[in-house]
This record gives structure tokens, sequence and C-alpha cells, in this order.
């Protein structure tokens, strides 16, 4: 927990912006937040990756492990800080790992991460939207918690779908939640709903797409999203108390 702790220094720091965006509807745009929100998210999130992502997401994901432990081509999209390509790439020393955000900041963070966990020579980092990289094709693409921040999350399943090699694999990992609203009343829809306000909506709002989903759309919603974006096989893969692990493929 205590990664988290920056993540609410950040909402205190924000509190005047944050304001201004409920006065406006204008929303705050994920690169205009209090520096300690981004290494506050990714050191909070590195947790569930570190504990999980080798060991039970990856493997719940039809043929995806084979792939990655004889070689393949991986898109991490909304990367962040980086750390989900990090470990991927230290468990899989055969894959190639690219990982791509819009936020200039964190790109220039997650290149020193990438030297210091001593994986630099097969992960690098790009500054790109989700709907405007290349590079592929990619055997796995993969959004780590952010595909519900974007604003044109269709554009960007839709990208992903043109992006992945024969046979090849989308990867969503989103926050838990259920369905209806009703069933989200819980300590953990509470804490997402507060995150979702601040910080997901607020995104998504600020780039003035075409949706706002917020960080508990659940698996119905987010299967729409694909569906619409071309994709004929969307199942739920795994979970946990925080997350949803979903599987697509066109
Ligand atoms: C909640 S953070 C998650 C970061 C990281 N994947 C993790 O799990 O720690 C959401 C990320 O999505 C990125 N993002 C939001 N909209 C984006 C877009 N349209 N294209 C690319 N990245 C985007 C933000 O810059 C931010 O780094």
């Amino acid at each position: 927990m205590p990664p988290a702790w920056n993540i609410i220094a950040s909402y205190w720091a924000d509190e005047a912006k944050t304001i201004e965006a409920f006065r406006t509807g204008k929303g705050i745009a994920w690169g205009d937040h209090d520096e300690r929100l981004y290494c506050g998210v990714s050191a909070f999130y590195r947790n569930a990756y570190r504990g999980s992502l080798v060991s039970t997401w990856l493997p719940s994901l039809d043929g995806v492990v084979p792939r990655l432990e004889s070689g393949a081509r991986v898109a991490d999209v909304g990367c962040c800080h980086g750390h989900s390509s990090i470990i991927m790439a230290e468990a899989f020393p055969k894959s190639r790992f690219v990982g791509f955000d819009s936020h200039l900041g964190s790109i220039a963070q997650v290149r020193a991460n990438a030297e210091a966990a001593g994986v630099a020579d097969r992960v690098t980092f790009e500054v790109a939207k989700a709907d405007g990289y290349g590079g592929g094709p990619f055997d796995l693409i993969c959004f780590f918690d952010c595909l519900h921040d974007m604003d044109r999350p269709v554009d960007a399943a839709r990208h992903a779908g043109r992006h992945l090699a024969e046979g090849g694999t989308v990867m969503l990992v989103e926050p838990f939640a259920n369905d209806r609203l009703e069933d989200n009343i819980t300590t953990v829809g509470r804490l997402y709903y507060a995150g979702s306000t601040m910080l997901c909506s607020a995104h998504a709002i600020s780039e003035n797409g075409t949706h706002v989903l917020g960080a508990q759309a659940g698996q119905a919603r987010l299967g729409d999203i694909f569906s619409k974006a071309g994709f004929g096989h969307f199942r739920r893969a795994a979970e946990t108390p925080f997350n949803l692990i979903l599987e697509a493929r066109r």
C-alpha cells in the first residue's frame, strides 16, 4: 500500500485543478497531474503484476506462453512506467517487447527502469497513442489498466486488431467490476469509482472522444468495445479481487 500514498498525495496537490475540472466539465489530461501520480500508480500496480502476471494471467490465455517462450513480439499499450513489460521481459528472454504511451514524461522514466532491470536489450519504449503506433505484427498486445482511460477505446481495439499477427491475442487487464452498478457497491468498487472520477474519467473527458468508460466498465461493456472493433472472440480468462483478465482474438 505505501506506493498508493503517492496517488493520494497527487489528489491533494491537484485539488484546485480538480475543482476547476468539475466547474468547467473539461476534465484533466493524464499528463497534467502532480508527478507523484505516475510513480504511485505504477508501483501500486506492479505488485499485482509481480504476483500474478507470469504465474497466472499469461498461462490463463490460450497458447500464449509457448509463443513467449519460443520468441514473440509483444506490444504493451498505455505502458506508463513499463513494469509490466519489464516483468515479462525478465521471464521470457527470447521475446521482444515494445511499450507505447501518449505521456512523454512516463516514457522518459521507463527507459531508465528497463536499464536498471537489465532488460534494455529486449524492451523498447515509444511515445505513441493507442490508435497510432506501428511496428507490428505482434503476437500479443496488452492493455494493462488503461483501455478505460482512453477516449476512443473502439479505435484503440481496432488498431490492435490490425497489428495482431496471425493467431495473435489481446490481453486486456481492467479493474475488477461487475456489469451492474448496484453490484459494484463494494469496498473495491468504492475505491475504483473514486479513482475513476479523479483520474480515468477526467482523462477521457479531456481528450473529447467517443467514450468515457471509467474504471468500473465491466466485462459486458468491454466485450461490446471489442465486438465493435471486429473481434469475434472475447472471454474472461482469469480474475482477482482487483482485476479482470480478458482475452480477445479476431
Ligand atoms: C492508469 S495508467 C496505467 C499504466 C500502466 N499500464 C500500468 O498498469 O501501470 C494509464 C496509462 O494510459 C495512458 N494513456 C491514456 N490514454 C492513452 C492513449 N489514448 N494512448 C496511449 N496511452 C494512453 C496514460 O498516459 C497512462 O500512462
